[in-house]
């Protein structure tokens, strides 16, 4: 399915875009989406199996074959650093960064760098790889970025005395620190980069029917069968996010939370600038970014 607010004549021919979580659901749609509007799509999966066959399903739907690969495991921040080392070594422009790779533990987990699974991947992994792209993104302008974040922000909360969680950790309170984290992220870096060509906006993609709702349960993730009939596609979850990649209209928007193609009011908390600043300065030092 087409997203019918974007016009079918939006091209995106001679654009670089990375796309994070790109084997699957929203990041798979929104990387076909943009190969059928004639962008150069470097996707960035975990699993080789699984990136390979989402990359050939999109070559065929989009009939466009600059569609490549490239693997990372997002929890890692030496992979981070090497993914971005692997793109450098390929591609010399990048046009639009979409940060949408992003999971939810209903157990805590501990990535190989000691930090809790879900901070970890679904935001230092963002920080840290936008970080490193930001020069080529500066030099490329002009040029977007796209923060995958989620509703369940509104109820996230920065634990800065225990941001891995270690003393009283839930699956959704994890989810929705991770997820402000990536808004105050995106407000932050709105600032630090006016003026350069490059903007930055968060997405909520809507309630989407993807694993996301599945692969925390394990063997008895069927019993989310049900309420996927009733949660929007993938193509429809995609839709603001090729908005945001791709339209004329969307050009200006920078610092702003999207959800359904419109600009909305993120929490409270998203707009403390001393916050913003705090776990800026936090997340340089945990990412090792001077
Ligand atoms: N679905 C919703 O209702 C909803 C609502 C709000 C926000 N979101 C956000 O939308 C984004 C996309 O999620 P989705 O719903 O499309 O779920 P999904 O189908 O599970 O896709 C998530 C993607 O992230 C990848 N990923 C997870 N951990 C990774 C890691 N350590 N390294 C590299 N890649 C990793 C997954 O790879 P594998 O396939 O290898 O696991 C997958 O490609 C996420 O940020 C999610 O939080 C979703």
């Amino acid at each position: 399915m087409q997203d019918e607010n974007v016009s079918d004549t939006t091209t995106m021919k001679d654009k670089v875009v990375m796309v994070t979580g790109a084997n699957s659901g929203i990041g798979k749609a929104a990387s076909l989406a943009l190969a059928k509007m004639g962008a150069t799509v470097i996707m960035v999966a975990r699993n080789k199996e699984r990136g390979e066959a989402a990359r050939f399903d999109i070559i065929g739907k989009s009939r466009n074959n600059s569609v490549d690969l490239l693997l990372a495991d997002l929890s890692s921040l030496e992979s981070v650093r090497q993914l971005a080392v692997d793109f450098r070594r390929k591609y010399s422009k990048l046009h639009v960064l979409i940060n949408n790779a992003g999971l939810f533990n209903q157990r805590r987990r501990v990535t190989v760098d000691g930090y809790e699974n879900t901070f970890a991947t679904n935001y230092l992994a963002p920080f840290l790889l936008t970080n490193l792209q930001l020069d080529l993104l500066k030099a490329s302008a002009p040029t977007r970025i796209i923060n995958v974040s989620s509703v369940g922000h509104y109820n996230g909360h920065i634990n800065f005395e225990d941001l891995n969680l270690e003393n009283d950790y839930g699956g959704w309170k994890a989810y929705g620190q991770s997820k402000l984290a990536l808004v105050l992220f995106t407000h932050e870096l709105a600032k630090k980069l006016q003026g350069t060509g490059v903007t930055v906006n968060a997405v909520h993609p809507g309630t989407v029917a993807t694993n996301i709702w599945t692969r925390p349960f394990g063997p008895v993730g069927f019993i989310m069968a049900l309420p996927k009939l009733f949660m929007t596609s993938p193509e429809k979850g995609a839709e603001t996010i090729v908005y945001l990649a791709s339209s004329p209209d969307a050009k200006g928007l920078n610092g702003e939370y999207v959800e359904k193609l419109k600009v909305k009011k993120s929490s409270d908390e998203s707009y403390n600038e001393e916050i913003a600043q705090r776990l800026w300065d936090v997340s340089a030092k945990l990412t090792r970014i001077s």
